[in-house]
């Protein structure tokens, strides 16, 4: 979603934050702008589409070594120039770049700038218009900033430079992601700490309600009152190897290779010295204490809470829900009276799952973070944090995450049953080490799932996933990522359930991708293939060695049968990269998505 980035200091800026947008350009965008600043002379350029089209439109002759960037991806206005971030106030001496959603943007716009003339139709315009406004009123720059901010509802990361104070960038966070980085003669801000590595690997944090004022020498972090505030910096733990493609046509790919490192490195992260599974004790005593667990997430890390569920459930005894965090946020059910919060997120910046957190933090419950960025708003803001370990995810497509969340979620379900006395007959470790093994040849097989994707969805519309159990849910997930990067539109079922409707949509020739790993409901699912088969669907059969049957399409390696979604995804993955692929996708970059959803 949208990308923040600033500079201050003494090299040339417009590079610098090019560069810095184009690391923000896994997020997602649909156009982007740079602002740069000579003393009191501020260029504004901006375009829709593509950094590659931005770096066409700024001129390269126009010094500069202050500035601030921005990715967009559309909420109030469709994707155009006017649209487009960095906005100015109407007399030009102000501008502004902004993440996040201003919900009471229309309120204020008649309350105060009736008389102003807007350029855009977005939510962020109000907030530098209004900047001017209150400096035209006499009030120095940082109290406007600091007025416009009390007024303002809703989320925001904001980077405001002033023509007129040209040593400064002035800068506020609510909500929305923000950190500042610190450097020899030069500071930076930015969305991520990915985009300005470049630069710096130094950063810190900024907590809601902050505004910072930026020079090149100086960071000063004040509350909303004023009070100047300390804080220790810290080093952003990424390679810059590891946000690069090196020698992979495409993110998306790399990371689905990236998996049996990531399940070593988890393996490895989560074992004590003498080799056993090992888990902060204080979340274990969290989860042992709680008389159910409420997980709460989006997307691909929801689906990834559902198999996990199975291992709260079966290994470590605690009922589990799974819920959509945007409904839980409107439709809370009747809780436990010991509930634990679980919070999936590789990003830990999704706003649906943490507008389910401030409250359930209001309401004084226990939370667990599980997610793949430490620092993150979501692991700052619970109890607990569990990290993935994964490596930075950068296309838009989460496919390693998904399996490091399950690997960590079947960890600490085991360790909570060893704490417990509870006998699971599962040895986690060495079982996750076959996992490895089978994911490696998963993947070292890829051409085999390039030819399932020529075979059954080169030209087809639609397709279905069916499985039982956890096969259902990892049918759930491989239609997301297939229908998020292909656009074929693709529907997980359960496999009994598609008798009771939805078959009706099984003509000649539709593709049914079923999944077929675990033992009990091995008949039952090889019967529902027959249903579809019987109306016309061009059968895809994944199952796993021990379950397989003539005719099979692809049998993955023999592993635990809890743990099978680890190792089947990796084929839906790859099935999902190559559809995409053959039909000319975009793949890191589908249309309409952003990486990280940090509106609600
Ligand atoms: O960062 P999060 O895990 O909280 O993100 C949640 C979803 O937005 C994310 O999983 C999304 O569904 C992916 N694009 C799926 O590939």
């Amino acid at each position: 979603m949208c990308g923040i980035v600033g500079y201050i200091g003494t090299s040339d800026a417009k590079e610098i934050l090019l560069k810095g947008l184009e690391k923000l350009e896994y997020r997602g965008y649909d156009s982007a702008g740079i602002a740069v600043r000579n003393g009191e002379d501020v260029r504004v350029y901006k375009e829709k589409g593509r950094i590659a089209e931005l770096r066409k439109v700024v001129d390269a002759s126009f010094e500069s070594s202050t500035g601030i960037g921005h990715t967009r991806w559309a909420t109030h206005g469709v994707p155009n120039h006017d649209n487009s971030h960095p906005h100015q106030s109407e007399t030009g001496r102000f501008t502004l770049v902004h993440n996040g959603v201003i919900e009471n943007y229309e309120q204020l716009k008649k309350e105060y700038l009736s008389d102003v003339t807007f350029k855009s139709e977005t939510d962020t315009e109000i907030i530098v218009q209004l900047v001017e406004y209150f400096s035209k009123q006499g009030l120095e720059t940082e109290a406007a900033f600091v007025k416009v901010l009390e007024l303002l509802h809703g989320s925001y990361a904001l980077g405001l430079l002033d023509a007129q104070n040209p040593d400064v960038i002035y800068v506020a966070k609510n909500k929305s992601p923000l950190l500042v980085g610190l450097g020899e003669d030069f500071n930076v801000i930015a969305s991520d700490a990915m985009a300005m590595l470049q630069v710096t690997d130094t950063y810190v944090e900024l907590h809601d309600g902050e505004i910072v004022i930026v020079t090149k020498d100086d960071v000063e972090i004040k509350d909303i009152k004023g009070n100047v505030i300390e804080r220790a910096p810290y080093k952003a733990e990424i390679d810059a190897s590891d946000i690069e493609k090196g020698t992979y046509a495409h993110y998306m790919l790399k990371e689905i290779h990236e998996q049996p490192g990531v399940m070593r490195n988890i393996i490895q992260k989560y074992q004590d010295e003498a080799g056993n599974l090992l888990i902060d004790p204080a979340i274990v005593k969290a989860v042992r204490e709680s008389d159910r667990i409420y997980i709460v997430a989006c997307g691909t890390s929801y689906n990834a809470g559902l198999v996990g569920k199975e291992f709260l459930e079966k290994w470590a005894g605690v009922p589990t829900e799974v819920h959509v965090a945007s409904e839980f946020v409107y439709n809370m059910p009747l809780l436990s009276q010991k509930p634990l919060f679980i919070y999936i997120s590789q990003s830990g910046e999704t706003a649906d799952s943490r507008a389910v957190l401030v409250e359930t933090n209001r309401l004084g419950h226990t939370s667990l973070t599980i997610t793949n960025v430490p620092g993150s708003t979501l692991s700052r803001e619970a109890d607990h944090t569990l990290i993935l370990h994964a490596g930075p995810e950068i296309a838009v497509a989460s496919t390693k995450a998904y399996t490091a969340q399950i690997a960590v979620l079947s960890i600490l379900a085991q360790v909570v049953a060893k704490d417990a006395g509870i006998e699971t007959g599962v040895d986690l470790l060495p079982e996750l080490a076959k996992v490895t093994a089978a994911i490696t040849s998963i993947v070292d097989d890829a051409e085999t799932m390039e030819q399932i994707a020529k075979d059954f969805l080169s030209t087809t519309r639609n397709a279905f996933f069916i499985g039982r159990g956890m096969d259902y849910y990892v049918g759930v997930e491989g239609s997301l990522k297939l229908k998020e990067i292909s656009y074929i539109q693709a529907e997980g079922f359960a496999g009994g359930e598609l008798k009771h409707g939805t078959i009706a949509l099984i003509e000649e020739g539709t593709p049914v991708i079923a999944l077929a790993t675990q033992e009990n409901v091995n008949l039952s699912i090889r019967g529902n293939v027959k249903e579809v088969v019987a109306r016309g669907a061009n059968p895809c059969i994944i199952s796993m060695e021990g379950l397989e049957a003539e005719g099979d399409t692809y049998v993955v390696p023999h592993v635990h049968e809890m743990l099978a979604p680890l190792v089947s995804v990796v084929t839906t993955q790859l099935i999902a990269y190559y559809a995409a692929l053959h039909r000319g996708c975009d793949v890191d970059k589908p249309r309409n998505l952003a990486k990280s959803v940090t509106v609600e």
